[in-house]
């Protein structure tokens, strides 16, 4: 099945590559300019880009809650304020549990792991505009084979690509931050770095900011990175993420070099 679907997905690349060189041709031909594909300086207030509407959220099993439930938290508070749809994916629609599948990742035998209920399938692959990828337990699984196929499967077409905690370490895994620079959980940090020995690795760093990919440090930056995220990509972000920060009583951690972990884990500061 998959390889039919592979190429099918091939034929229908090559065909859009195809379209848009025509389209590029003719609107030379016709003398216009076409539209960039990514706009650079603007303005205060003005938005270069449209502002992203379709989020999924990868779940794997044995996900860190808060790294799905945070960031989701943030924009489900967006979400009263401007139109956006919610995509929950896994590799079934069969409820996802964060309990880890080897034993000895869970050594007392604890009952403690909620399951969340998935939207749509890798293989379904909707169309969304934003993929965030948690980390947890799930980020030293030796069975990310479908997480991973379909990262590099959407990547491309993604506005934005968001990584929380050690889910940097899977998308490292997937090769889609190679030459970007990323930062991960300062606890996990050699671990994760060491998934992606071409990744530009930043610490200090609360969260980075590279073009499409943002990425961020332990768990709770998950929220500080939604936050920055609803001000610089919403009309009016600033006073809505403020808003929706004093309804959830948080702290907005502002500055994303504001990062104490990094010390207090010894991760050497990068360039
Ligand atoms: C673990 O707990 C479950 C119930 O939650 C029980 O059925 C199972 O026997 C326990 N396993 C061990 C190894 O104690
Ligand atoms: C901006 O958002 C804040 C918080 O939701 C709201 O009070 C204010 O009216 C908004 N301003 C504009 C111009 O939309």
């Amino acid at each position: 099945m998959i390889p039919t679907v592979v190429n099918v997905r091939l034929f229908f690349k090559s065909l859009t590559v195809l379209l848009f060189s025509l389209s590029l041709v003719t609107s030379s031909v016709a003398g216009t300019i076409p539209p960039r594909a990514e706009s650079q300086g603007h303005g205060k207030g003005e938005l270069p880009e449209p502002s992203p509407r379709r989020f999924g959220f990868l779940l794997p099993r044995a996900f860190d809650p808060i790294d799905i439930i945070g960031p989701l938290d943030v924009l489900q508070a967006l979400s009263r304020q401007t139109h956006l749809e919610l995509v929950l994916l896994a590799r079934t629609l069969e409820p996802v549990t964060t309990e880890p599948v080897s034993p000895a990742m869970n050594r007392f035998n604890s009952s403690f792991f909620p399951k969340f209920v998935p939207t749509h399938t890798y293989a379904d692959n909707p169309p969304i505009d934003v993929l965030v990828v948690p980390g947890g337990p799930v980020s030293r699984s030796p069975d990310l084979e479908p997480e991973i196929a379909y990262i590099k499967e959407v990547f491309p077409s993604l506005q934005y690509f968001v990584t929380i905690c050690t889910g940097t370490g899977i998308a490292a895994q997937a090769g889609v931050l190679d030459g970007h620079r990323a930062t991960t959980n300062k606890a996990a940090w050699k671990d994760i770095t060491a998934m992606g020995p071409k990744v530009k690795w930043v610490s200090p760093a609360r969260w980075v900011e590279d073009g499409k990919v943002w990425s961020s440090s332990g768990v709770t930056s998950g929220i500080d990175l939604a936050f920055e995220f609803v001000k610089k990509k919403y009309d009016n972000g600033t006073a809505i993420a403020n808003f929706i920060a004093g309804n959830m009583e948080h702290v907005i951690v502002s500055d994303w070099r504001e990062d104490p972990f990094a010390d207090q884990f010894d991760v050497p500061p990068s360039n």
